[in-house]
């Protein structure tokens, strides 16, 4: 569809860096902007090149058939740096791929892989003073592709923008979390498109995040959206449970969002000998196991917290309260494992890195 490749993309400077105004211990997520982001236009069949540019706020037609029709996909990468000083970036083909299968259910142009990573990796260069310390949180990635025609016929759209920006993030994530089960919502069925990242995916779950939230939960354990009876994801992470001793992971099928860091942490699991199934798993499985003491711990993962341990899952009234974190074996250290390999503490042994 389109041959778009980045030998040398052009790049047009901020006047002035905002750099020397950021404070790096004081960030929240997606606060304060980094100076640059990277754009390109798909028209007439075709990518053009992507630039480098000044972020910076974007003219829309009010008819701009994203906001009326939701061909808007997206991703989220992050950049960490290493001891050494360098920037090292985490399994971006991962991301390309999935953008592109992102783009292909939402009847988009796909960005070519090598546009994305090439593109980003130079965004990250040329911004690479806005990746905090080692150590000190990471660069945020975050890649966009929308349809920009101004036009309202219900119909795939004939043009669209990418456009990928950064921001630097500190440890924002609270330790543990609390998630709601949630009793009338769903997030994804058979045939939907949750197994990709389009933006209405996320609008469709603030109603039940913001439920959660008034159960005094931080986020939704989503069940199954055809039997609303097997657990799926925690918010927007993947999900693990411990029982016993095995590792349980919900399968992708069609209904869950392959997560870069749960292939990551599935990996790392069985490579430490860890028993690992990806499984169906009832909610009622999960409450019996808690019942026999067997329920050892569950987590979340993604790419924003990485690793979040899961405190007490509310369902049905009742609340089921986990092993604390000091007392489990497996989520801890497979985060921290994990963590090394990012922020290049540890060998890569796998490939994950691309070295800026
Ligand atoms: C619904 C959902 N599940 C899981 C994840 C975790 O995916 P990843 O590990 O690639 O960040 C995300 C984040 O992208 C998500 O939005």
């Amino acid at each position: 569809m389109t041959t778009a490749t980045v030998p040398g993309i052009a790049i047009q400077r901020v006047d002035r860096s905002r750099l020397p105004e950021l404070d790096f211990a004081t960030l929240g997520f997606g606060t304060v902007y980094s100076d640059h982001m990277l754009t390109a236009d798909y028209a007439g069949g075709r990518w053009g090149e992507p630039a480098l540019v000044p972020f910076g706020p974007l003219p829309l037609s009010p008819a701009t058939a994203a906001l009326h029709y939701g061909q808007s996909v997206f991703e989220g990468l992050k950049a960490h740096r290493a001891p050494g000083g360098e920037v090292l970036l985490f399994r971006p083909d991962e991301n390309a791929r999935r953008f592109r299968r992102s783009a292909e259910r939402m009847a988009m142009p796909p960005v070519p892989e090598a546009v994305f990573v090439e593109g980003l990796r130079e965004l990250v260069r040329l911004d690479a003073g806005w990746v905090p310390p080692a150590g000190g949180g990471a660069l945020y990635i975050r890649p966009l592709l929308f349809a920009t025609d101004p036009s309202l016929r219900v119909r795939p759209a004939e043009g669209y923008r990418l456009v990928v920006f950064t921001f630097p993030f500190g440890a924002y994530f609270p330790p543990t979390i609390d998630a709601l089960v949630s009793p009338t919502h769903v997030r994804a069925f058979p045939g939907g498109t949750g197994d990709v990242k389009p933006a209405g995916n996320y609008g469709a779950g603030l109603v039940a995040e913001a439920a959660a939230r008034a159960e005094g939960c931080d986020t939704v354990l989503w069940l199954d959206g055809w039997e609303h009876r097997y657990v799926e994801e925690c918010g927007v992470m993947n999900l693990f449970v411990v029982l016993g001793d095995v590792v349980v992971t919900p399968p992708l099928g069609g209904t869950i969002l392959g997560g870069v860091t749960r292939d990551s942490v599935l990996t790392l699991l069985r490579d430490a000998g860890h028993r690992v199934e990806e499984r169906r798993l009832a909610i009622d499985e999960v409450v019996a196991a808690h019942r026999e003491g067997r329920l050892r711990e569950c987590f979340g993962t993604g790419t924003a917290a990485t690793l979040a341990h899961v405190r007490r899952l509310r369902y049905d009234g009742a609340d089921l309260l986990l092993p604390p974190v000091e007392a489990r074996t497996v989520g801890p250290a497979v985060k921290e494992r994990l963590i090394a390999i990012m922020s290049g503490r540890a060998p890569d042994p796998y490939g994950w890195l691309l070295r800026l």
